[in-house]
């Protein structure tokens, strides 16, 4: 199922300068409010596929927060690099105003847009893959994604993915949980996404990127990904993307 086959209307742009351009009334049916939930998890667990599944069924928004660091890291790969070809971060810090990140709809698919160009492929890169933990654990970049995380979920209507969405970003969510498979598994399904991608990989450099980005994410002073104390643990390392997809509904009560 494609995300917007069902749930066109809903999300139509986002802006990191919180310029909701078209951000359409689906917060709210019949004055009853729609819940929050927050999908965080280890990398290739499946979060964003799912919460995209699970959005399209419950009439919800989807944010793949995750997709937001990658453009910010691409950004810093394109602009920021020092004489050694290593991002900059002071550089990147004082650019980030110039960093414009939208999602938008093109052919029922949601895309991401930085500064108006579709990077949505870009960002899913090796390259990006291998930076983007380094980039996620900056305060500066953090701060300047908050705002646009929180600002979306505040009616409602949200369903939320990232690393840090139960614990900080949204620690009110109605629903929370916490995504995580075998290593074995997660290798597979990255090296399979990269392959649909067209994007070469060897499957020993994308389990190698995976256990890093996992160590970095879960060490970083700021906002480590780990599970919250009130979020559902699911390890879907024996599960189908649409066996997690009923488990996770099945907690969907008042809905
Ligand atoms: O979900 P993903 O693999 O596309 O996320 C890319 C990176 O962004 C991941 O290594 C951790 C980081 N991230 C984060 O720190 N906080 C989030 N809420 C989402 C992603």
């Amino acid at each position: 199922m494609k995300w917007a086959e069902t749930d066109v209307d809903f999300v139509s742009k986002l802006s990191c300068h919180n310029r909701f351009r078209k951000f359409k009334k689906n917060h709210e049916i019949c004055g009853m409010r729609k819940p929050v939930i927050a999908i965080d998890g280890y990398s290739s667990t499946g979060k964003s596929s799912i919460s995209k599944i699970i959005a399209a069924r419950l009439g919800l928004v989807h944010m793949d927060t995750g997709a937001l660091y990658r453009g910010i890291t691409y950004f810093a790969i394109k602009n920021c690099l020092n004489k050694s070809g290593e991002i900059d971060l002071q550089s990147l810090f004082s650019k980030l105003n110039e960093v414009n990140l939208e999602f938008t709809e093109v052919e029922n698919e949601l895309v991401l847009l930085l500064n108006t160009k579709d990077i949505s492929k870009e960002i899913r890169s090796n390259e990006v893959s291998s930076q983007v933990s380094l980039i996620a654990s900056q305060k500066e970049v953090r701060d300047f994604l908050m705002d646009t995380q929180r600002s979306i979920a505040a009616k409602g209507g949200v369903i939320m993915d990232g690393r840090d969405i139960g614990t900080v970003v949204l620690p009110n969510a109605d629903y929370k949980f916490f995504l995580t498979a075998s290593i074995e598994e997660r290798t597979k399904r990255r090296f399979l996404e990269l392959q649909g991608l067209g994007l070469p990989s060897e499957e020993h450099e994308v389990r190698h990127n995976l256990i890093t980005r996992d160590k970095i994410d879960s060490e970083r002073s700021v906002a480590p990904l780990k599970q919250a104390d009130d979020a559902i643990l699911i390890d879907n390392s024996n599960l189908t993307k649409h066996e997690t997809i009923d488990l996770i509904l099945s907690y969907i009560k008042h809905f």
